[in-house]
């Protein structure tokens, strides 16, 4: 991880000199050369740094992905089911579980096999942040794009990018997935599992995710890890988006966030709608805590975050 990260800080240095010494050149012309500078860059070893606080946390991590019904303790089971609202007791729950695994078993292999030193990931959250933020290049530059629910693409490639790798995505929050992408499941309730089978059944005409994407389950020993020790069991569970960005922190080699941040009114509005619920804030979330937390990281240089411009 430092590796990158110092050569990154060298492109900050660089910027801010760009700024002193040429500066008529117009903001734009400088905000591209910090780009191109970074994307040079990624490439190279990038050890994680183990020795830091958060390098405790992350080894604290669980397995993040959900392999057999019976490595879910009634414990954790009983922290999951209210998240939600699952009202079904834990033996209804373990025969769905093993009903969806029978029909749509996980993948655990999240990524190809490879023989890089450093696998890159970009995890693009849905802020409306990336709108005007030219980080398209930057994000698609990276082994790994790991988007988010609707977060779509098309007509938005100059600041979002077009490659995506995987998808997390929940039904609530579902769009159409192709099996060029690999789908991350986050089930939150009982019923998620439920709505899974319905849309891969190959009989169901309106199928949003195609035969033969390659499915792997978010553990729910996971979330409560990440409630109980990045989020200090405070407030309500992780978001969808906070989730994956501590995950990435699990199984990638280098992370770097982009589209993270509530807009001026407190809101979580995302980059490719026009936001019609005014007053939703962050939802059951803890937006600034989460927000905090990606500071924090970056802080030490654990990720790098890329803000709003
Ligand atoms: O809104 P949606 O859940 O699809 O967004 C995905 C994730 O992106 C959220 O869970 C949240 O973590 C993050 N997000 C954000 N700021 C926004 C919108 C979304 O941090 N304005």
């Amino acid at each position: 991880m430092p590796f990158l990260l110092r050569k990154l800080k060298t492109g900050f240095l660089f910027y801010q000199v760009c700024i002193i010494s040429i500066g008529g050149l117009s903001l734009y012309s400088m905000s591209m050369t910090l780009r191109s500078f970074q994307i040079e860059e990624f490439s190279g070893e990038c050890p994680k740094d183990v020795d830091s606080l958060f390098g405790k946390m992350i080894n604290e991590s669980p397995k993040p992905f959900f392999s057999r019904i019976d490595t879910v303790s009634e414990e954790v089971f009983k922290w999951w089911k209210p998240i939600q609202g699952s009202k079904e007791n834990f033996t209804y729950y373990k025969m769905t579980v093993e009903k969806t695994f029978q029909m749509i078993p996980p993948t655990l292999e999240v990524f190809k096999p490879s023989t890089d030193s450093c696998r890159t990931c970009a995890v693009v959250g849905n802020s409306g942040h990336l709108l005007g933020s030219r980080y398209g290049r930057l994000i698609d530059f990276h082994d790994v794009v790991i988007r988010m629910n609707r977060g779509i693409t098309k007509g938005y490639e100059t600041d979002v990018g077009t490659k995506t790798t995987h998808r997390v995505m929940y039904p609530e929050s579902a769009t159409q997935v192709d099996n060029t992408t690999h789908l991350l499941f986050f089930p939150y309730k009982i019923r998620d599992y439920e709505w899974l089978r319905k849309v891969m059944n190959p009989e169901n005409a309106n199928k949003r995710i195609s035969q033969g994407v390659k499915v792997t389950y978010l553990s729910p020993a996971f979330m409560k890890y990440v409630y109980d020790v990045w989020l200090g069991k405070k407030g309500g569970y992780g978001s969808t988006g906070f989730m994956t960005v501590i995950l990435s922190l699990v199984i990638c080699d280098e992370v770097n966030v982009f589209g993270f941040g509530a807009d001026g009114d407190g809101n979580w509005s995302h980059y490719f709608e026009k936001f019609r619920f005014k007053g939703l804030g962050t939802g059951l979330h803890s937006g600034k805590r989460e927000y905090m937390t990606y500071e924090h990281l970056h802080e030490a240089k654990i990720i790098r975050f890329f803000k709003k411009l």
